[in-house]
């Protein structure tokens, strides 16, 4: 596996235990309580840390690995990859910080709209990595 995906697996299952701690935090009423004194959407937050962070990088960085091969090509290309990674990590980051903390609530809209851009760098790259299967 190429270090570049390497690195999408390790950034999943870093979001893994922050998503996770995130998650037992709220399970325990003090935790609860404290999170919500932030004034934000913590449940939100413990959420896109799992389902983007965890979930979604991993399933970039296995489709990158797996997807094309089927098609018996290489990725597109390899510089979108890379520009995806942290696209992505930068919004993910933004996303929790500003469902996190009220006083970063206003981060939403932009970090919302960075991460849509790497989901669609994702979309055309793999469109484009497995285009000759649909052939
Ligand atoms: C140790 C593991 C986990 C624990 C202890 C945990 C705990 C919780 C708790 C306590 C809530 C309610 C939050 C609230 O009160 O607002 C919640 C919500 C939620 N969790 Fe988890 N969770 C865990 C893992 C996960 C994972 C792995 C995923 C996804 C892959 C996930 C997805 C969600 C979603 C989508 C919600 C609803 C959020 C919302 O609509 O506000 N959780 N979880
Ligand atoms: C560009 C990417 C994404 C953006 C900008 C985004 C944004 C949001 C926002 C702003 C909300 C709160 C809506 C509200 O005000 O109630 C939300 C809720 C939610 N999102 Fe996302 N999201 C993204 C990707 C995803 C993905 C990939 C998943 C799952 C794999 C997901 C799962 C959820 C869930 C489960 C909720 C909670 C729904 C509820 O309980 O009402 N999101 N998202």
């Amino acid at each position: 596996m190429k270090p570049l995906l390497v690195a999408y697996v390790r950034a999943a299952l870093v979001y893994l235990v922050l998503g996770t701690a995130t998650g037992v935090i709220l399970a325990i009423p003090a935790g609860k309580a404290w999170l919500e004194s932030l004034g934000g959407r913590p449940g939100l937050a413990h959420a896109h840390l799992n389902l983007v962070g965890f979930m979604s990088f991993l399933i970039f960085g296995i489709s990158y690995h797996i997807l094309p091969r089927f098609s018996g090509r290489d990725v597109y290309s390899w510089p979108l990859v890379r520009v995806q990674f942290w696209v992505a990590n930068v919004g993910v980051v933004g996303m929790a910080a500003a469902f996190l903390d009220g006083a970063w609530a206003g981060l939403l809209p932009w970090a919302a709209g960075v991460l849509f851009i790497a989901f669609a760098i994702f979309a055309y790259n793999l469109w484009a990595s497995v285009r000759p299967l649909g052939r």
